[in-house]
């Protein structure tokens, strides 16, 4: 029949996750488990993921991740026809954790090993949910990544542009650490905004006048340090209402470069003629309200499909890597260099 089993194993930042995908050809490949143990409250209290605490809790969680994957799944080993693994990129010590347990897995079973990089995991990910053709477009826009990739095939992703410094999520998560509020910072700021006055403070659009897609964020976040010291430096403090129209300004200037930029990605994918045109999403971001309607009317007015897979498969998670694994292993086109943990690894 061709169906083929995976198991799938990420541990390459903050989420530990293993997952099981059943695909046929032709038929819409079945999630059969996906397991994510996250780390936010490990890390919350540091302002940021520790890369030594990250690891040791990789290290801890990986092996019941897997048994709760394959327990969820009904699928044993033996029913196994492969296993996929992140190999980078992304923080050494979870790599390698990861790593590791598919090697003894497959000494264990004899079962193949592909090793997968992180972001193609998620850019094939759309594939998993949708079964889009390529070669589509995708916005990867998360707390770690921010670029444009057009994805030729499953091996093949050709880069337009990224940020030039910080991610979007990051900024985000800056913006309400700068404020007081909650962490992730990206969903605190968002409700926030919905309440704010966009146009009371301007903040900067950076690089939206330089030509291509490259993008930087890092001005965005100083500029709300300044524009925030600015307001307590008058009246001693922020009000509820301060506070919303500083989320509103952020997250509109977000949303301006985002969409200008897609735009112009737009444009470079357009003269490929694709024949089913795509824009696909990926990363935390993707879930912003405003960042999402924004973009929907650049795709609108280019005429191209607008695509963003469920959240839980936008952010990391182990399923987009064994899909990842089977799309590759179908194609044939891994090899056991991959297999080796890479902190980084440009696609
Ligand atoms: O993809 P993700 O879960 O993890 C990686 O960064 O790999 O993305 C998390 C990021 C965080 O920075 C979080 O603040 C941001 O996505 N995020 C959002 C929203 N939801 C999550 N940013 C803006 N608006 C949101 N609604
Ligand atoms: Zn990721």
């Amino acid at each position: 029949t061709g169906s083929l089993t995976f198991l799938g194993i990420e541990s390459s930042c903050d989420d530990t996750a293993a997952a099981v995908i059943r695909h046929a050809p032709g038929l819409p490949a079945q999630i059969l488990a996906s397991v994510v143990e996250g780390q936010t409250a490990l890390h919350a209290a540091f302002g940021g993921v520790v890369p030594e605490i990250a690891a040791r809790a990789h290290a801890e969680r990986l092996d019941h991740c897997v048994e709760q994957a394959l327990a969820e799944s009904g699928v044993t080993l033996a029913d196994l026809d492969g296993i996929a693994v992140t190999a980078g990129p992304g923080l050494i010590g979870g790599v390698l954790s990861g790593v590791m347990l598919a090697r003894g897995l497959s000494m264990a079973t004899g079962l193949p090993i592909v090793g997968v990089n992180h972001l193609a995991g998620h850019a094939l990910t759309p594939r998993l949910t949708d079964q889009l053709a390529f070669p589509y477009l995708m916005l990867l826009v998360s707390g770690g990544h921010c670029q444009f990739l057009i994805v030729h095939s499953e091996q093949r992703f050709e880069r337009l542009g990224g940020t030039i410094d910080d991610a979007p999520g990051e900024a985000f998560d800056k913006t309400a650490k700068l404020l007081g509020l909650n962490q992730p910072g990206g969903p605190a700021v968002q409700t926030e905004a919905t309440l704010g006055d966009a146009k009371r403070f301007a903040f900067p659009r950076p690089l939206l006048d330089r030509p291509g897609c490259d993008m930087s964020f890092s001005g965005l976040k100083t500029a709300l340090l300044r524009a925030r010291d600015a307001v307590m430096a008058e009246k001693g403090g922020l009000t509820v209402q301060d506070r919303r129209d500083l989320c509103a300004g952020f997250q509109a200037a977000v949303a301006d470069v985002l969409a200008e930029k897609t735009r112009r990605a737009l444009e470079v994918y357009a003269a490929l003629n694709p024949e089913q045109p795509a824009l696909a999403v990926a990363g935390g971001v993707a879930a912003n309200t405003a960042v999402r309607a924004r973009l929907e009317t650049v795709c609108a007015q280019a005429g191209v499909s607008f695509l963003a897979p469920p959240l839980r498969l936008c952010t990391d998670n182990a399923a987009m890597i064994a899909w990842a694994g089977i799309e590759r292993f179908r194609a044939g086109d891994y090899s056991p260099a991959d297999l080796v943990a890479r902190p980084r690894w440009p696609l």
